[in-house]
Parts: structure tokens; C-alpha cells; sequence
């Protein structure tokens, strides 16, 4: 019996898609920078049908790689090109198994759409705080095993915060249980970690148990004009002291920013009356009988008076809020229909380091590559910048691979010179493979390929990434 045929007796044909049906949106990623060629799709329905799987793979050593809802930005989840990868979409392992209000907890299938998580929490008066600009198509399996980040971690932490436990078929078919919903537990080792950005190297998360949050009930937006990435960093510091920590995102966005979303987005007007070097986008909430919109005022009047603020506006209904988010939001998209093939990076380094790095990142490109334009922006209230790189208007197609990947190199350098991450929140996958491995310390190697080994010892599971 072929591999295929096994998979259809396992799954039934309906759920095991074959590459002449179309599998065009399981092959690419939204970027589209790459294609694979997978050996087929499954579409297993629950743990069990997950576990059976990658039995069979196991036994027939059939390489395996995960997919959730193909928002990653570094390419991991796509299928090698060789058409010997099998996909296994988690897309119809969607529901919310259960909540539990008085735990603040709930247990979701890896294949539920972010989207759907938060609307979950919040039908029944609770807040799942994860939130980034793919939330409508991420899964939840996707940001466990990615680690995701977004704009609300200076607050609620990143994916690894958020988890509880976790339900993980290994690479030879055994499941893992470890779906405890304890906020205190220290038996032992705490295997879940291994799992929670692993980016399917280690085994393929099944379901996971999240905690929750109150609802916030009050929430404020504003868009602030600032006169610098430093000034924006001082503002960040008084914001949590003065906002009571309820602060609970706050995006840095250099001018250059704002322009691309004008000239890509026509929907999208200037906002402010007064032009500024950099813009901040800061939100907080609050649940309970704080009162969060005088605190703001407060610290907004003061921010002025110090200089730290020139001008901004505050959202003063749910669209309003919602038409500043999308200045941000539509900011990723803009820079693919200014130029499809641009440096991304997702940089970090110590808070109170950042605007020196920005600037010795816009020096050291300035002498290097005459002509490239930057786009620094980002969570950095997390430390963490986007600093994306354009290449130069009229760049022949040829040359501009090769000059994103000196930026790149340049900009690494520079990374580590600050003490600070290639990988704040994106993951290795396959596009930073090289780099990863190239600065990773030995013993730090050492011990990723133990564990690696021990799980994983025919090394099927999202082959080439990562390690
Ligand atoms: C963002 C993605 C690129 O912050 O991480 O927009
Ligand atoms: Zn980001």
C-alpha cells in the first residue's frame, strides 16, 4: 500500500489532499516569497487521527511539518520543495473545549483562529490578551509553536506567558498529556516549555490550555506625535509609571512609516496636524473602578509640558481606535506593494538601548548602502523593532537579494554589538536558519541537539528549520 492510500485508510480520502487537487494555499505562506511542494495535505479531525499520523510517518519515515494558518514570517511551516513533506493542517481541529471562569482558563484546539479564542474569553467576561495584525487567520497551535509575540506583550507577556499546559503528539505517535490548567505546579521538569516555540521541530501541538484575563472594560487609544525614538523611550518609562502599569501596548512608528501607509493606502489620511520625526501608538486598559481616561489626560498634559509630546489625538469611540490601529496594522502590507522583496527583521535589544541602535542602524546603512530607505517601528515597549529595510527606488530585480542580504548581515552585527536578539518574536524557520546557527554559542548548540535527538531521533519533524 502506498503511504497515501495508508493515510487515506486512516483519515478517510476526503481528508487526505493530494498535490493534483490544488494545494496551491498549503504550498506558499501570505508573503509568497516562497513555494514548497508537499507529498500531501491531512487534515486529521482530532488528537487521535494526529497520533496516527505520525505513527505511520514514524514508521515509514516520512518527513512531517505542521501548519496552522500560514501567517509566519520566516518560512517554517511551508513544505520543502522536493514533494517528500507532509503536511498536516490542524485547520479542522477548531474548538474551544472548554472554559472555566472561575480558573480564568480555557482549553482550545490547536486549529482555532486566534480571533476566535479572544471572542471566546470574551463571551463569557474574559480576555485572552495575544493579539497581532494576522489574528484573523493565525491558529492557536501556529502561536504556541512559534512563541507568538504582538502588540500586547509589554503587558501580558508573549505565547510562552499564556499557556498552562499543553496537549503534543510526539514524532512517533505517542500523546503527550499535559493539559494541567495549574498557575503553581514545580513537579519536575516543565516539559511544556520544551514545546512552546519549537516551531514543530519537536512534535506537533494538538490543543492547549490559556489563561485568561478580566475584561477590560475601558480602553484608551492615542496617537502621539514625539520629537525622537529617544523621546518616545522616556515617554514609555513615565507611561508605566504614570498609567499604574495598566499600559498595555505602546508602537513606535518613525516618520518614514506613516508616509508608506499614506502612499499605499488611500484610505488612510494624515493624522495629525503637526508632521513629527516619530509617532507613538499607546493604549491602556483597565477593568474594575480605576477611572482610566482622567489618569490619561493627566499623563498626556504632563508629557506635553516636559516636551516628550508635540501633538496627538485621542480615540474617542471603538472605530476611531480602530482606524489608528490600522495606520500600524496596514503599515506590513504597504511595504509589499511598495517592494515585494524587502529586509524584514525583528530586532531586540535592552529598552534603554534602542534609540542608540536605531540610530547606529541608520548610520551604518547610510555609509554602506547609499540609497536604501529604512522603516524602523515596532513593540518597543518589548525592546523590539521592526527595522525593515526598502532597497533603493530602480534597484535592478537582480542585485536587490543580494543587497537585503547585506543589510542584513550589517544589521546582525549590529544586533549582537547591543547585546540583543536577530529573533525577538518571529522564530528561526528556514529564512534565519543560518544566521541563528552562525551566532549560536556551542554549548547552547549542544544542548538544542540534545534535546532534539531525544524527541526526535530520525529527525522528521520541520526538517531544516530551526537547528
Ligand atoms: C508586526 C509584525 C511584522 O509587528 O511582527 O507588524
Ligand atoms: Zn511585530
Amino acid at each position: 500500500m502506498t503511504i497515501i492510500a495508508e493515510l487515506q485508510a486512516l483519515l478517510g480520502e476526503a481528508h487526505v489532499l493530494e498535490p493534483s487537487a490544488g494545494l496551491e494555499r498549503y504550498t506558499r505562506d501570505w508573503s509568497r516569497e516562497i513555494v514548497g511542494q508537499p507529498l500531501a495535505v491531512v487534515r486529521p479531525a482530532d488528537t487521535a487521527e494526529v497520533a496516527a499520523v505520525l505513527r505511520l510517518c514514524h514508521e515509514r519515515g516520512v518527513p512531517v511539518v505542521a501548519q496552522g494558518g500560514n501567517t509566519g514570517l520566516v518560512h517554517g511551516a511551508i513544505p520543502s520543495s522536493d514533494g517528500r513533506e507532509l503536511v498536516v493542517s490542524l485547520e479542522r481541529m477548531n474548538r474551544v473545549r472548554a472554559i472555566d471562569r472561575v480558573n480564568f482558563s480555557l482549553v482550545a484546539e490547536a486549529g482555532c483562529i486566534l480571533q476566535s479564542v479572544n471572542d471566546a474569553a470574551e463571551a463569557e467576561d474574559r480576555f485572552f490578551p495575544l493579539s497581532l495584525g494576522a489574528r484573523g487567520s493565525c491558529q492557536i497551535g501556529g502561536t504556541i509553536s512559534t512563541n507568538a509575540g504582538g502588540i500586547n506583550v509589554l503587558r501580558w507577556g508573549m505565547m510562552r506567558e499564556l499557556v498552562l499546559g499543553l496537549e503534543v503528539v510526539l514524532p512517533d505517535g505517542r500523546i503527550w498529556n499535559g493539559l494541567r490548567q495549574l498557575r503553581k505546579d514545580n513537579t519536575g521538569y516543565d516539559l511544556k516549555q520544551l514545546f512552546i516555540g519549537a516551531e514543530g521541530t519537536l512534535g506537533i501541538v494538538t490543543a492547549a490550555a490559556l489563561k485568561l484575563f478580566p475584561r477590560p472594560t475601558q480602553i484608551e487609544t492615542c496617537l502621539l506625535a514625539v520629537p525622537s525614538a529617544e523621546a518616545a523611550m522616556t515617554l514609555f518609562a513615565a507611561a508605566r509609571r504614570d498609567l499604574s502599569d495598566l499600559l498595555s501596548a505602546f508602537e513606535l512608528l518613525l516618520r518614514p512609516c506613516i508616509d508608506i501607509v499614506l502612499r499605499q493606502q488611500p484610505a488612510i489620511h494624515e493624522p495629525l496636524a503637526t508632521q513629527a520625526p516619530a509617532y507613538v501608538l499607546l493604549e491602556a486598559s483597565a477593568s474594575g473602578f480605576v477611572e482610566l481616561r482622567p489618569l490619561l489626560e493627566r499623563f498626556l498634559e504632563q508629557s506635553m509640558s516636559a516636551g516628550l509630546v508635540l501633538d496627538g489625538v485621542v480615540a474617542e469611540s471603538k472605530a476611531q481606535s480602530a482606524a489608528l490601529w490600522r495606520i500600524r496594522e496596514d503599515l506590513v502590507e504597504a511595504q509589499y506593494q511598495e517592494a515585494p522583496r524587502h529586509l524584514r527583521t525583528d530586532i531586540s535589544v535592552p529598552l534603554s538601548a534602542l534609540p542608540a541602535f536605531i540610530a547606529a542602524a541608520d548610520k551604518a546603512l547610510g555609509e554602506a548602502m547609499p540609497g536604501v530607505q529604512s522603516l524602523a517601528y515596532g513593540h518597543v515597549g518589548d525592546g523590539n523593532v521592526h527595522y525593515n529595510v526598502m532597497p533603493a527606488p530602480g534597484t535592478p530585480e537582480g542585485e536587490v537579494a543580494d543587497l537585503m542580504k547585506q543589510c542584513e548581515t550589517l544589521l546582525y552585527a549590529l544586533a549582537r554589538k547591543f547585546e540583543g536578539s536577530i529573533s525577538a518574536e518571529h522564530g528561526i524557520g528556514r529564512s534565519k536558519r543560518t544566521a541563528f546557527l552562525d551566532q549560536l554559542p556551542a554549548i547552547d548548540l549542544m544542548l538544542m541537539r540534545m534535546i532534539k535527538a531525544g524527541l526526535d531521533p530520525d529527525d522528521l519533524m520541520a526538517k531544516s528549520r530551526l537547528l
